[in-house]
Parts: C-alpha cells; sequence; structure tokens
C-alpha cells in the first residue's frame, strides 16, 4: 500500500506527525509532501523538526512538480491532507495545482482515488464552507479535526489518536489505535 501524506500550515500538524508514525510502524510505504508554513508550524507546535520525519518516510519537495506523484501514473491508494489550512483547501476546491501538494491532491481526485482532507479552522465563513462542499462534490472525503469525547480522555495523545484512527479508517487500514464504539473500552 502507498500513501501520500500532505501537511500544511493549519494548527494540529501533531496529528500529521501521529499519522506519519503510525503509517510507518504499519509497514506502509509513505511519501510527505510539507507546504513550506506546514514545516514552520510542524517545528513551533511540535518541537519537530521536518528532517526527523525522514526516518518513517519519504519527503518530496513541495515545489518539484516533476516527482512521480503529480503525475496520474504513479499508481498510489490515495492522500489525506492533515491538517488541512484553508488556503490549501481553497486552492485544491478551485483546481489551483502549482505546487506539488495541491497538484497531488488534484491527481488524486481526477483518478477517482481517495482524498482526505482533514481541515482545521474555527469558526468558518462561507467560502470555506463553499469549498469544503465543492470538494465533496469531486469525491473528497471532508473529516474536520473533531475527536469525540466518547471514550474518555484524560490525555491530548488520546483525543490525537481519536482523528488518526479515524484516517487510518478511511483507507481500510487494520490499526489497534482506538477501542471502536461498541467494542471493548
Ligand atoms: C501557528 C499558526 C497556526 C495556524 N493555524 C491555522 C489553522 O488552523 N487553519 C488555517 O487555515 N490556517 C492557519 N494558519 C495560517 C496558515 O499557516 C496560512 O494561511 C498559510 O498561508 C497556509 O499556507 P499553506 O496552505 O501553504 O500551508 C496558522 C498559522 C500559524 C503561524
Amino acid at each position: 500500500m502507498r500513501i501520500v501524506v500532505g501537511i500544511t500550515g493549519a494548527s494540529g500538524s501533531v496529528y500529521g506527525y501521529t499519522l506519519i508514525r503510525a503509517l510507518y510502524e504499519l509497514g506502509i510505504e509513505t511519501y510527505v509532501i510539507f507546504t513550506s508554513m506546514g514545516e514552520k508550524v510542524l517545528e513551533f507546535e511540535c518541537g519537530v523538526n521536518p528532517e526527523e520525519i525522514k526516518k518513517y518516510a519519504t519527503i518530496l519537495n513541495n515545489k518539484n512538480l516533476f516527482a512521480p506523484v503529480a503525475s496520474g501514473s504513479f499508481k498510489t491508494d490515495g492522500m489525506v491532507i492533515v491538517p488541512c489550512s484553508m488556503n490549501t483547501l481553497g486552492a485544491i476546491a478551485n483546481g489551483v495545482g502549482d505546487t506539488l501538494l495541491s497538484r497531488t491532491a488534484s491527481v488524486v481526485l481526477k483518478e477517482k482515488r481517495k482524498l482526505v482532507i482533514v481541515p482545521r479552522e474555527t469558526p468558518l465563513h462561507l467560502i470555506h464552507l463553499e469549498n469544503m462542499t465543492k470538494l465533496a462534490q469531486a469525491g473528497a472525503m471532508i473529516m474536520p479535526a473533531s475527536p469525540g469525547f466518547y471514550h474518555r480522555p484524560k490525555e491530548i495523545w488520546e483525543l490525537v489518536n481519536f482523528i488518526v484512527a479515524r484516517i487510518l479508517d478511511a483507507f481500510d487500514i487494520e490499526h489497534e489505535f482506538l477501542a471502536r464504539w461498541g467494542e471493548k473500552h
């Protein structure tokens, strides 16, 4: 299995960072594309240097539109953008593909592969909502970073894992990240 992970400059890079480590543990071939703000926010919020991600995945340069993932002929099982800024969300929703991240998302949509978008902003204005609607209509799955509390989390990582588990579920990846509702707690 082969997945592309996009990390943008929205708050919540801990979700992307945790997902990448989970995919590594699960033995899944992972490509990561950072926007420049994505790198900065990861460092700011998590104290993690983006170079560290090389331990877990192949990092692709967001400026390199020659990378294989920019072409539909390079087969992947899809892409997740986590966290997704309103800036990147707006670009993809409007067909802009001038970075490797936005171009890859566009390719994933046109090839009818799975595109999971984890937007992060609050509150949302009408243009944000319209862009999300457009993406949903084009086949993307909009998965807000909005963890539930019914598993009675006590620590932040339990909230983070909640979202990471839902992303893995979206790709039908077997995991033991979080007990499911109705199963053992
Ligand atoms: C600490 C920090 C947190 C941010 N959080 C958000 C956010 O939650 N959602 C959002 O849409 N933008 C957020 N931004 C603003 C984006 O980083 C900014 O719009 C940027 O242009 C996004 O670029 P990108 O889409 O290329 O990553 C944040 C910026 C900073 C510095």
